[in-house]
């Protein structure tokens, strides 16, 4: 009798381990290249601050680009990565954890199997990843010293990560962007990603893609199809149920409109930005009660 309660408690006592032990619920896209463990829900809420000397049209298109898979291909566009991912807010993403990419946080392999074909080299070999602040002074980029921003950059889509040629405007807006990262002094520090700052990345993609040419356009509606993504995912299904549903009538409809000709006048015409902010502002009185909150996405992930 002895010996049958001693193995249900040990039974038991293994059961409590492997509860403790399970791996976080899979929440939001990042957690796909975010360092697992202690402090997930605090990586997943603050970044770096972004440290930009200006801000054009030109830039405004970099910036939605920059945070947009889809100017990648392949595994690693599936995976939803961008350049920000790696480059957070043009810093460095101290919290990187790709295992396809990386064995260390805050390093990829750069000449990766997994992400291209033209590129890999079938070593694993993870280098740190760089601030990006300052970029447009370098004379050399990356190890191989690239003499040309633009060669390289090129390079890093197509070839890195087998993304289509980007159109001319979009690389041009993406160079742009580049090189108006260099704000003196550059912040040292963290910001909140906020629903603010979430809905502030939709309309800066919407804006830049009124600007646009029709090539260019349709990616940047693309991504801020994506940035919508990133709030629905913050909004627990069962809490917000009716707003996420609007939310995605809003994202297809915007979907619809990507081969306008003009995406600006089309937003104009169906009041697509004001139905947006209205949804946006009912959602903020209840923001402590999505992902967007530490505590609260910190309790989802059972930490
Ligand atoms: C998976 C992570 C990752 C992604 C995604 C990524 N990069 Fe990088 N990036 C790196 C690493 C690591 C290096 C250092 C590589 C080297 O030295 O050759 C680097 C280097 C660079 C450099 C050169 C920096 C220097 O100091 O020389 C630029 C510019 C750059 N990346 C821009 C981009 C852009 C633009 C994108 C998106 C199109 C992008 N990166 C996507 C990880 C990434």
């Amino acid at each position: 009798m002895k010996r049958r309660i001693w193995s249900t408690l040990t039974a038991l006592g293994c059961l409590v381990l492997i509860a403790a032990d399970a791996p976080a619920p899979i929440l939001l896209r990042a957690q796909a290249w975010t360092a697992p463990g202690g402090g997930l829900a605090g990586a997943l809420t603050r970044e770096p601050h972004e440290c930009l000397a200006a801000r054009t049209p030109e830039t405004e298109i970099g910036r939605a680009l920059f945070r947009s898979p889809a100017l990648l291909g392949g595994p690693a566009a599936r995976m939803g990565l961008s350049c920000n991912a790696c480059h957070t807010n043009g810093r460095i993403n101290a919290h990187f954890f790709a295992p396809e990419l990386t064995d260390r946080a805050a390093a990829a392999d750069v000449t990766s199997e997994w992400s291209s074909r033209v590129r890999g080299d079938g070593v694993n070999n993870p280098v740190d990843i760089p601030d990006l602040t300052g970029i447009g002074r370098r004379e050399t980029f990356g190890r191989r010293r690239d003499p040309s921003l633009e060669h390289f950059t090129n390079g890093v889509i197509t070839e890195e990560f087998q993304g289509p040629p980007p159109p001319p405007q979009a690389l041009a807006g993406l160079l742009a962007y580049l090189r108006a990262l260099d704000a003196d002094p550059c912040e040292p520090g963290e910001s909140d990603i906020s629903l603010a700052s979430a809905a502030d990345d939709v309309h800066r993609a919407l804006s830049a893609a009124a600007n646009a040419e029709p090539a260019t356009a349709s990616l940047l509606a693309l991504s801020a199809q994506d940035a919508m993504g990133r709030i629905a995912e913050r909004l627990p299904a069962r809490r917000f149920r009716s707003e996420r549903a609007r939310l995605e009538a809003l994202s297809r409809e915007l979907g619809r409109m990507r081969e306008a000709e003009d995406i600006g006048a089309a937003l104009e015409t169906a009041s697509w930005r004001s139905r947006f902010d209205a949804l946006i502002a009912r959602l903020t009185r209840r923001e402590r009660r999505s992902y967007f909150n530490e505590a609260t996405l910190r309790s989802a992930l059972r930490e």
